[in-house]
């Protein structure tokens, strides 16, 4: 196991009706007068806006709204919240909503108290060493950016999307989590948020470290738990027990936990971070394209963990790790299919993918020779993007 730092300071509240601590928890948080950052209006349609403000203004803390921040959230929104929290000297950042609304609060967070460019940060220039408390109400089990440090923005120039990574400066402070909030989720978003805290823990999972049996342990367990509850609020949208427990995987799977002690790999992530940048597909989805692909790589050029996963968390009985490997993913795709997701570029909605394109932007914003897992060139990630096809 390698030697690790792990802070996760963000104070989880997690529960029925904890919205109406959102005041409180600003208040904790040290902020008096905040910026209210929202998507495209279903936290507005299923009034749990209202119940955050009514809360706020219990608590006496003062609120602008940034709201209709788009899946996929891209740099515009970002630099109107900055003027907004610099011309009214706001204090604080209260997202409600998924990765996207609360990505594009900690981006500005760090962008209004630097004194260039937010951009800088994301771009690789600047390191985001101080930024505006942000706190988070949780409306969708996905992303894991109410537990991470990470924000992700897509550049409209260039169509470039980016995962800014901190250590602690973007965690938020507070995350409430009430399982309720999420009753209203289409099914296709319910099942995009599974494949990727999936997919966040096995970003982790394949590395190369030896002697990590507690993370993988760890790791193997959630991804099962994630796997028997997933059908259930498949099947009943309703069941509180069911979205609590797929809830809090989503915030395991990214908070840190499944990843200390070992090289990560990432790279079926910046794949597909092309992929939604060029297509603007949902984030979830394009991964239950590309992680399988991934693997059916890995299978033929370094299919050891791989085959451990299959025994482990699919519970294959096969010796030989490139069956094992390739029997895994058959089951991994048949529980995507089976969840609704799609698994090929055409299901996706995207019938002749530019390749070419997405091999160009891939390296040209993650390097020549990507991925710890296994190294892998042009040529390779090349191969794999075809794989989904
Ligand atoms: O915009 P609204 O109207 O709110 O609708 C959203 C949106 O259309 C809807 N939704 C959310 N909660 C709902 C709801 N609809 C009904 N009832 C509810 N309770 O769901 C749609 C998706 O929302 P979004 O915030 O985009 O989802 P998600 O949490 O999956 O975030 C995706 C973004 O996060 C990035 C992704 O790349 C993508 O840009 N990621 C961020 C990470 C991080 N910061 O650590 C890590 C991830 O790997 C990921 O890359
Ligand atoms: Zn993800």
């Amino acid at each position: 196991m390698n030697n690790f730092v792990f802070y996760g300071p963000t104070k989880y509240v997690f529960g029925k009706d904890k919205e109406s601590m959102t005041g409180e928890l600003t208040r904790w948080m040290g902020a008096t007068n905040v910026l209210l950052v929202y998507g495209g209006g279903s936290a507005v349609r299923s009034g749990l806006l209202d119940r955050v403000k009514k809360s706020l203004d219990a608590a006496g803390v003062g609120y602008m709204e940034h709201g209709g921040v788009q899946p996929n959230p891209t740099d515009d929104k970002v630099y109107e919240g900055i003027a907004i929290c610099r011309d009214n000297r706001l204090d604080g950042l209260v997202a409600v909503g998924g990765g996207s609304a609360i990505d594009t609060a900690k981006a500005i967070a760090a962008g209004t108290v630097y004194g260039g460019d937010f951009w800088d940060f994301y771009a690789g220039r600047s390191v985001v060493e101080d930024a505006l408390p942000v706190g988070v109400v949780l409306t969708i089990p996905a992303a894991g950016s109410e537990g991470s440090g990470n924000s992700v923005i897509t550049r409209i120039d260039g169509l470039h999307k980016i995962s800014l990574r901190t250590e602690s400066a973007l965690r938020p402070r507070f995350a409430v989590m009430n399982p309720e909030l999420t009753f209203t989720l289409p099914p296709f978003q319910t099942a995009c948020g599974i494949a990727d805290m999936m997919a966040h823990i096995m970003e982790r999972y394949f590395t190369n470290t030896q002697e990590v049996e507690i993370t993988d342990r760890v790791s193997e367990g959630v991804l099962k738990a994630i796997i028997a509850e997933a059908p259930v609020v498949m099947s009943e949208p309703d069941n509180y027990d069911a979205r609590a427990n797929i809830m809090w995987s989503g915030t395991l799977a990214h908070n840190g936990v499944c990843g200390t002690g070992r090289q990560e790999d990432w790279v079926s992530h910046f794949m597909e971070h092309e992929i939604s940048a060029v297509y603007n597909v949902a984030h979830g989805a394009g991964l239950a394209v590309v992680f399988p692909a991934w693997m059916t790589f890995m299978s033929q050029h370094h299919p050891e963990k791989v085959a451990q996963y299959a025994r482990r968390v699919f519970d294959v009985a096969e010796a030989d790790d490139t069956k094992a490997a390739v029997e895994a993913v058959k089951r991994l795709k048949a529980f995507f299919a089976g969840i609704g997701l799609p698994v090929t570029f055409g299901q996706l909605g995207i019938a002749n993918p530019d390749i070419p394109l997405l091999v160009k932007k891939l390296h040209e914003n993650k390097g020549d020779v990507i991925g710890s897992y296994y190294r892998l060139t042009a040529a390779d990630t090349e191969e794999i993007y075809r794989l989904a096809l």
